[in-house]
């Protein structure tokens, strides 16, 4: 079966998805000149908007009674998600994002900074207002955590010696983390704290999943279908899976390539290490992982009931994972 995004993950929260977007449009807005075509630069380049539909899709396995609340929470995790990839883009000097330049090519370093820092800001005065402690005291924790990922990501850059699991933690903090917040904030506001385990667990390992499958889409992908330049995590000098597993698999001048790329950073050997990341057996290693946390993503939705909302959870993994095959 092919899975159609429309009519298979968004439709049943299709009404909640139009009433969100509304509200982030509304949440961007600024009397600041600047900060609002920033801001709207990047909002309006669109973007799979996964975490918002996740997060609308688990209010309703909780049966959230108030689906404003559903929809301000879905439209507070996609301004955070935009404030990272913001920032992201200036500490990875890309150029390309959404299909567009990026906010810090556009403008400057700066200026995408401190709009990153008021998307950011804007997404917690947000969230103050549904007036849930515990639900803030998450988002606090949680952003801290994404902040960390990254940070510890910048401190394993151009280090070859960098394991599978200190790859995990940095994935887990800058990318699943947010996913996690998305689906266990929504078990948070409808009450449901029997369902928060389950679905941090989805989130959690679909995360995983996610970000495994985009560092692979990063030396065997095009800017065209990715809207980003490939090559970017070679250009500096990132420990992604797909090095890690090749330092694993080789030896000899293969071996020296591919750890000499990681040290200095730099494309001038992109071909090559492309060449070696699938001889090596390293993409076959990482399909294999992407595999596994899909799996388990999966396992984890088996404990909540069965409904449509909770298909559509599924046929989200099930699609993400298309991305390679
Ligand atoms: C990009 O996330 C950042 C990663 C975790 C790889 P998405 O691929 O969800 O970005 P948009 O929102 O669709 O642009
Ligand atoms: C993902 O990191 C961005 C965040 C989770 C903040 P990457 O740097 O790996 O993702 P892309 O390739 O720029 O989207
Ligand atoms: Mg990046
Ligand atoms: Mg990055």
């Amino acid at each position: 079966m092919t899975i159609d995004f429309k009519q298979d993950i968004l439709a049943p929260v299709a009404t909640d998805f139009a009433a969100m977007d509304k509200l982030i449009n509304e949440g961007i807005s600024s009397k600041v000149a600047l900060v609002m075509s920033v801001s709207k630069h990047v909002v309006e380049a669109g973007g799979k908007r996964m975490r918002p539909i996740m997060c609308l899709l688990a209010a309703h396995i909780c049966e959230e009674p108030n689906l404003v609340n559903a929809q301000k929470l879905a439209a507070i995790i996609e301004m955070l998600h935009t404030a990272t990839l913001v920032h992201d883009d200036v500490v990875d000097e890309s150029g390309l994002r959404r299909g567009r330049p990026t906010a810090n090519a556009t403008w400057n370093n700066q200026t995408a900074v401190l709009v990153g820092d008021f998307l950011i800001s804007r997404a917690f005065d947000l969230l103050v207002d549904l007036n849930n402690m515990v639900l803030l005291k998450d988002f606090s924790t949680g952003t801290c955590e994404i902040a960390e990922g990254e940070v510890l990501q910048l401190q394993a850059q151009h280090q070859p010696d960098t394991d599978e699991a200190t790859y995990l933690s940095i994935i887990h903090g800058k990318t699943s983390r947010l996913f996690e917040l998305a689906t266990e904030g929504a078990a948070i506001l409808a009450g449901k704290h029997e369902y928060r385990e389950p679905l941090r667990l989805f989130a959690g390992h679909f995360g995983n999943a996610f970000q495994i499958i985009d560092d692979i889409l990063d030396y065997t992908s095009d800017a065209e279908t990715l809207g980003k330049n490939i090559g970017d995590d070679l250009m500096e000098g990132k420990p992604t899976l797909p090095l890690i597993s090749a330092l694993q698999n080789t030896t000899g001048e293969e071996h020296a390539i591919v750890r000499k790329s990681i040290a200095t950073g730099g494309i001038a050997d992109l071909d090559r290490v492309i060449e070696i990341v699938n001889s090596s057996g390293a993409l076959d290693y990482c399909r294999q992982r992407a595999h596994e946390e899909t799996t388990s993503a999966l396992n984890a939705l088996q404990q909540l009931p069965e409904s449509d909302y909770r298909q559509a959870l599924h046929n989200l993994a099930q699609l993400a994972l298309h991305r390679i095959q």
